[in-house]
């Protein structure tokens, strides 16, 4: 995906809409997809799923206007393309916005939900203030001229974001869009965008609404020509060659006609009987995962990438809605698994920026929203060789290697495999800096800590609390005996750091899985992990410098380390968006 181009560049500005639109995510031959993704409202031809790229320079900042595009040619307001689960806590438009911090009237509109869509759009890994930050109440519908009476058409706290960016910045927000500004303070780092609204998000990111979001220079970065390169510019003749590749990775499901599939049957993955809502006749369709049967990269299946004898510089988003991903470059794609990697992945960054120095990895493990950024040498691969890029992620939730849980990697014919590379001759000398050579700019590490926060993942049944599902999966605190104390997104905010302060993080994960946990607004240092009665264990290489996601092992406390310099409401949650949708997400206010 290029970069989008902006319109003015003392503040880069864009206009960007979330639209429905139709691409060719099947291989050719197979049915167009209809999919949603963001694009420059200026330029029609930038309509991609995932999005374009934007571009950000250190220190100039990026203002953005987030329109909701989806509605059809006549101004009248699309409806979802997956289904919609009414019976979650979510945006809720029918049932308007619902009080402060008190708990809502359950208000599910009877049958599936077929109203207009709210989006709201967070930039993951960005450093923001919070009426720029995508706050996943601040959510809002397309300006159509068919919603329906009653229903809010703005989550609660769109409008005071609203006049607060108007205060800060001298602009508002019109009908169907928020304005956001980025001030790009932050290292240069592998940011991404997409969706936040409350209880849709796995649904709308699924449908397309994702893109990467590239922060560059500053001293955080290394010196251009120092890295493999060019990345895509928009404009770029055709047959250009591209160095530096971002590469979003996702599992999707499709139906013959193309269409896409979010399984949506009752308790079809788990056998977790329904309905968690005994009031309500609606069945719930939501199921704690989600994982397609093919993947998808950069919106397309199973591609092909030809290259050259040379270094590359990818950045890998592990774009997937629930499924963790083990990477490996092997020359069979069809081997058995483990199969035994042939190159390896010298790994530079993370979310945050560059790491204290390259990593050698043979397989790279991420997690939703995880972000590697890579080298992959492929100079003395002969010409004429395929590599693959292959994936040895289990086919559902990560249990992160817990006694019992053996090794069950994915389908080696479908989700084990993720693309192909077909080395070509060499047109040009590659003039980068071999990865195991580099020196890599430094990071201030964090102060130390002016308190420590004790926080717990738990899981609970339909029947201790029946809002949350057949399975909740909620996030909360600790009591003094060492309890979980789970809490729902509506609970009163408990995690209230004071500005300027630095905190620890303890997350003691009480249920089976591995979690990917989510920090807005900080990037975090990873302190360490450790299981009950055994020492703590320090980071791991690739874990050093900053992030903004880290993976809480069952059985394990997970700490991090992160200054809250901001004022405001952001939130934390985990990254797989079926358990983020369904209140395994909190508020926290830095005061
Ligand atoms: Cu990538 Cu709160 O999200
Ligand atoms: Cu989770």
């Amino acid at each position: 995906m290029p970069p989008l181009d902006p319109a003015r560049t003392d503040i880069v500005h864009y206009s960007i809409a979330a639209r429905q639109f139709r691409q060719q995510v099947l291989p050719p031959g197979l049915p167009a997809t209809t999919v949603w993704g963001y694009g420059s409202t200026r330029h029609p031809g930038t309509f991609h799923c995932p999005a374009f790229t934007i571009e950000a320079r250190f220190g100039t900042p990026v203002r953005v206007r987030w329109k909701n595009g989806l509605r059809d040619r006549n101004g009248r307001y699309l409806p979802h393309l997956l289904p919609v689960d009414p019976t979650l806590h979510w945006a809720n438009p029918p049932g308007g916005t619902s009080a402060r911090d008190s708990r809502p009237v359950f208000r599910a509109t009877p049958g599936p939900y077929t109203g207009p869509v709210p989006i709201v759009t967070h930039l993951h890994g960005g450093r923001n203030s919070e009426e720029s930050d995508g706050y996943t109440e601040a959510w809002y519908l397309p300006d159509a001229a068919d919603i329906p009476a009653g229903y809010a058409r703005v989550g609660s706290f769109y409008e005071e974001f609203n006049r607060a960016f108007a205060a800060g910045h001298g602009e508002s927000w019109g009908l169907g869009e928020a304005v956001y500004q980025y001030p790009n303070r932050e290292r240069a780092s592998t940011f991404w965008f997409h969706d936040h609204a409350l209880g849709v998000t796995r649904l709308n990111v699924y449908a397309g609404l994702a893109g990467f979001y590239l922060l560059r220079g500053g001293p955080a970065d290394l010196p251009e020509g120092v890295l493999p390169g060019p990345a895509p510019r928009l404009g770029d003749p055709p047959g250009q060659s591209y160095h530096e590749i971002p590469l979003i990775i996702q599992d999707r499901a499709f139906h013959a006609d193309g269409s896409l599939h979010y399984p949506a049957g009752r308790a079809a993955f788990d056998g977790f009987a329904g309905p968690y809502v005994p009031h309500s006749d609606i069945p719930p369709i939501w199921n704690p995962e989600c994982f397609g049967n093919t993947m998808v990269v950069n919106g397309r299946t199973w591609p092909v990438l030809p290259i050259e004898p040379r270094r590359y510089r990818f950045r890998l988003l592990n774009g997937c809605n629930s499924r963790f991903l083990t990477l490996k470059i092997v020359a069979n794609s069809s081997a058995r698994r483990p199969a035994p990697a042939v190159l390896p992945f010298w790994q530079l960054g993370n979310e945050g920026g560059f790491l204290p120095a390259p990593v050698r990895r043979e397989q790279v493990l991420t997690s939703p929203a995880e972000r590697a950024d890579v080298i992959v040498d492929f100079t003395h691969v002969p010409v004429g060789t395929s590599l693959y890029l292959i994936n040895e992620g289990p086919d559902k939730a990560f249990g992160g290697g817990k006694p019992g849980t053996e090794f069950a990697p994915a389908d080696p014919a479908t989700t084990g495999q993720v693309m192909k590379f077909v080395v070509g001759p060499l047109t040009a000398p590659d003039t980068s800096v071999p990865p195991d050579q580099l020196t890599l700019p430094q990071f201030d590490p964090l102060p130390a800590a002016d308190r420590t926060r004790r926080l717990s993942l738990s899981e609970k049944t339909s029947a201790s609390l029946p809002h949350v599902g057949p399975r909740g999966l909620l996030l909360g605190t600790l009591s003094a005996t060492g309890k979980p104390v789970p809490m729902r997104w509506d609970d009163p905010v408990t995690e209230n750091p004071a500005v300027g302060t630095t905190e620890v993080w303890e997350i003691h994960n009480f249920t089976a899985d591995a979690h990917p946990i989510h920090i807005h607004e900080v990037q975090f240092q990873v302190v360490d992990r450790q299981r009950s009665g055994h020492p703590a264990q320090p980071p791991e290489p690739w874990e050093r410098g900053l992030k903004d996601t880290v993976v809480a092992y069952p059985g394990m406390v997970t700490r991090v380390k992160a200054r809250f310099d901001r004022r405001g409401r952001y939130v934390w949650h985990c990254h797989m968006l079926e358990h983020e949708d369904n209140e395994m997400m909190r508020p926290y206010l830095v005061v």
